[in-house]
């Protein structure tokens, strides 16, 4: 089995002194940084945009794991490229053409990955398995942090590393959405690799949370 690797939602933290929350969450365990951009259109709130994943990068060299909640990604994904993101990742439904969508992120360097909302099927990226390089499934609907967990989205886990194995694949299999020491136990044993949590992590003491996150299961 994989180690488990966490990644605080700073959509939960203090935006007036991100730099200090991410020392803290870094210095508490934190593997990742997780980045949740909205556009008010593809969900209805609006975060934080690429000239705040610039400043990320120049503050630290900490993996930047960009979620992309927005409409038209093919069109930002240079920008945030441009700006250090490490991983993007974008919904399966917000583009028509998502294997080359997928190709264009990688050609800049960056890792890509895509998304499936709660009900969405996963069949809809089962032929992009073989390129990708994670995927994230959520456990709640994109658009706001502090959501209950959903636990069907759980089986779309299981089936994916299952996929993995079959296929001889290596994919990160990320999971967001109401995250916390009890819930992320069916996701790790489905199969999961990098957790996702918002306020689980900032509204709990960071180190404890980060470490009770990252315990076997
Ligand atoms: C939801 C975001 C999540 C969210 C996680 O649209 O993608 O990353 O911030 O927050 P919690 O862990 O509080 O559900
Ligand atoms: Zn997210």
């Amino acid at each position: 089995m994989k180690t488990i690797k966490v990644a605080p939602s700073i959509l939960s933290a203090d935006f007036a002194i991100l730099g200090k929350e991410i020392d803290l969450i870094l210095e508490s365990g934190a593997d990742w940084i997780h980045v949740d951009v909205m556009d008010g259109h593809f969900v209805p709130n609006l975060t934080i945009g690429a000239p705040v994943v610039k400043s990320l990068r120049e503050y630290t060299d900490a993996v930047l794991d960009v979620h992309l909640m927005i409409e038209n990604p093919e069109k930002y994904v240079e920008d945030f490229a441009a700006s250090g993101a490490n991983y993007i990742t974008f919904h399966i439904e917000a583009t028509e053409k998502p294997r080359e969508l997928v190709e264009k992120i990688q050609s800049l360097g960056v890792k890509a990955g895509v998304t499936l909302k709660p009900d969405t099927k996963i069949d809809s990226i089962l032929p992009l398995l073989n390129i990708i390089d994670l995927v994230l499934v959520m456990t709640v609907n994109p658009g706001f942090s502090g959501q209950s967990f959903m636990e069907e989205p759980i089986s779309k886990i299981k089936t994916l590393n299952e996929e993995m194995s079959r296929q001889g694949l290596d994919f990160e299999i990320e999971v967001d959405g109401g995250i916390n020491d009890k819930t992320r136990v069916p996701c790790i044993k489905a199969g999961a690799t990098v957790l996702v949590a918002g306020n689980f992590v900032f509204k709990n003491n960071y180190r404890e949370a980060i470490q009770k996150l990252k315990e076997p299961v």
